[in-house]
C-alpha cells in the first residue's frame, strides 16, 4: 500500500514526503514541477511528473500503485495573484481538485488529507478562529481552497471516503537536518522575504500596511513551523487509517506576531539591520489571524515541537544559506 502525495517536490510537500520516507513508506509523488523541484524529493520516492486534474493520470496511478491514502499538497498560494488571476485559482485549486476526488472516489481510495488554509476565515470576528467559525475568505485563494473543501465533504458523504482538512496557518522554517526548505526564487511569504533580504539578496523589503487594527498597526499572523505541520499530517493520516471519523482541524500554535515582529526577529537572529520601507496595504490581507488549535490537540493529540518564532527564524536563514552556497 502506497500513498500519493500531490505537490510533493513543492515547499511543504517535500517535507512530507522526507517524512514518510523516514519512516520507510511507500510513497508516489505527482508534481508538475511549476513550482517544486526534482532535487527536493526524498530518496526511495517516485516522482510522476504530471498534472493533478488528470483524472485518467491520477486514476491509473491509484490502480498501479495500490494507492491507500492521498495527501493532496499541489496548488497555487499566493493571496495577491489569486486577487489578480482569480480564474486561474479556481481552475488550478478547485477545479482540479475536483477532478482528483473524482479520480480518488473513481480508484476506491478511502482516505484523503486536504492542505486548505487559514485563508478560508478572512476576518475572523473572534480570534483565536476555531473551526466552526464563519467561513468568509477574502482572496480567491480562500475561495478557491474553501469551495474543495465544501466538495470534498459532498463526496465524502456521498462516497465511501474519509478525509481530514488541515487549515494551515502561515507556515514557515525549514527541516532542522537541512535537507529542504522554501527554495521559490521568487516567494514573497514574509519571513522568506525578511530572510533573503538580510543576507543581501534583496537591497530592502517592504511593510504593506501600518495602519491596521492591531497593537503597532502591522498584520499579525499565526507562523507554524513546517515540521510541526508535518507533525499535523502524520497524526491525520493516523486517525484515518485507525479508522477515525471525517475532520476539520486548524494547524497554528495559538499566537501571533506582527510584521514588525517577524522584521526584528530576523535582524536579531541574522545580525543584519536592513532596510525596511513602509508601503500601501496588500489586497487581500486580514488583520489579524490566530489559530484556536484546541482540536487538533485533543482529537489527534499533535504536540508541537517547534514553538518559537527564532526557532523558526533559525531554520530559514539556515536553509536560505544553504541555498547561496549552492549557487556560489
Ligand atoms: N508582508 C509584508 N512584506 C512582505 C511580505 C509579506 O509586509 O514582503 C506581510 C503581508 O502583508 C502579511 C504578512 O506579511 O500581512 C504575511 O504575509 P505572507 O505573504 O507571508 O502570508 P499571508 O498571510 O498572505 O498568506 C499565508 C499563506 C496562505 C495562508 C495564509 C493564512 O500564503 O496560504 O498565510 O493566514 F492562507
Amino acid at each position: 500500500m502506497a500513498v500519493l502525495v500531490t505537490g510533493g517536490a513543492g515547499y511543504i510537500g517535500s517535507h512530507m514526503v522526507l517524512a514518510l520516507r523516514d519512516r520507510d513508506e511507500q510513497v508516489v509523488v505527482l508534481d508538475n514541477l511549476s513550482t517544486g523541484f526534482r532535487e527536493a524529493l526524498a530518496p526511495g520516492a517516485i516522482l510522476i511528473e504530471g498534472d493533478v486534474g488528470d483524472r485518467a493520470l491520477v486514476l491509473a496511478l491509484i490502480k498501479k500503485h495500490g494507492i491507500e491514502a492521498i495527501i493532496h499538497f499541489a496548488a497555487k498560494i499566493v493571496v495577491p495573484d489569486s486577487v489578480a488571476d482569480p480564474l486561474g485559482y479556481y481552475l488550478n485549486n478547485t477545479v482540479k481538485t475536483r477532478e482528483m476526488i473524482a479520480a480518488a472516489v473513481e480508484g476506491g481510495v478511502g482516505q484523503m488529507i486536504f492542505s486548505s488554509t487559514a485563508a478560508v476565515y478572512g476576518n475572523p470576528q473572534a480570534t483565536p478562529v476555531a473551526e466552526d467559525a464563519a467561513l468568509m475568505p477574502l482572496s480567491p485563494y480562500g475561495t478557491s481552497k474553501m469551495m474543495s473543501e465544501m466538495m470534498l465533504r459532498d463526496a465524502a458523504f456521498a462516497h465511501p471516503l474519509r478525509y481530514v482538512v488541515l487549515r494551515y496557518f502561515n507556515v514557515a522554517g525549514a527541516d532542522p537536518g537541512g535537507r529542504s526548505g522554501q527554495s521559490t526564487p521568487n516567494a514573497t511569504h514574509l519571513i522568506k522575504v525578511a530572510v533573503q533580504t538580510a543576507l543581501g539578496m534583496r537591497p530592502s523589503m517592504q511593510v504593506f500596511g501600518d495602519d491596521y487594527a492591531t497593537p503597532d498597526g502591522t498584520c499579525v499572523r499565526d507562523y507554524i513551523h513546517v515540521s510541526d505541520l508535518i507533525g499535523a499530517h502524520a497524526a491525520a493520516l493516523a486517525h484515518l487509517r485507525h479508522g477515525g471519523a471525517s475532520d476539520v482541524f486548524n494547524c497554528g500554535y495559538g499566537h501571533g506576531y506582527s510584521v514588525l515582529e517577524v522584521i526584528d526577529a530576523v535582524k536579531r537572529l541574522s545580525g543584519v539591520d536592513f532596510k525596511v520601507d513602509m508601503a500601501p496595504p496588500r489586497a487581500g490581507d486580514p488583520a489579524s489571524i490566530i489559530a484556536d488549535a484546541a482540536r487538533i490537540r485533543h482529537k489527534l493529540a499533535w504536540m508541537p515541537e517547534h514553538n518559537s518564532l527564532d526557532t523558526i527564524v533559525r531554520s530559514a536563514l539556515a536553509w536560505e544559506r544553504q541555498l547561496l552556497n549552492r549557487q556560489s
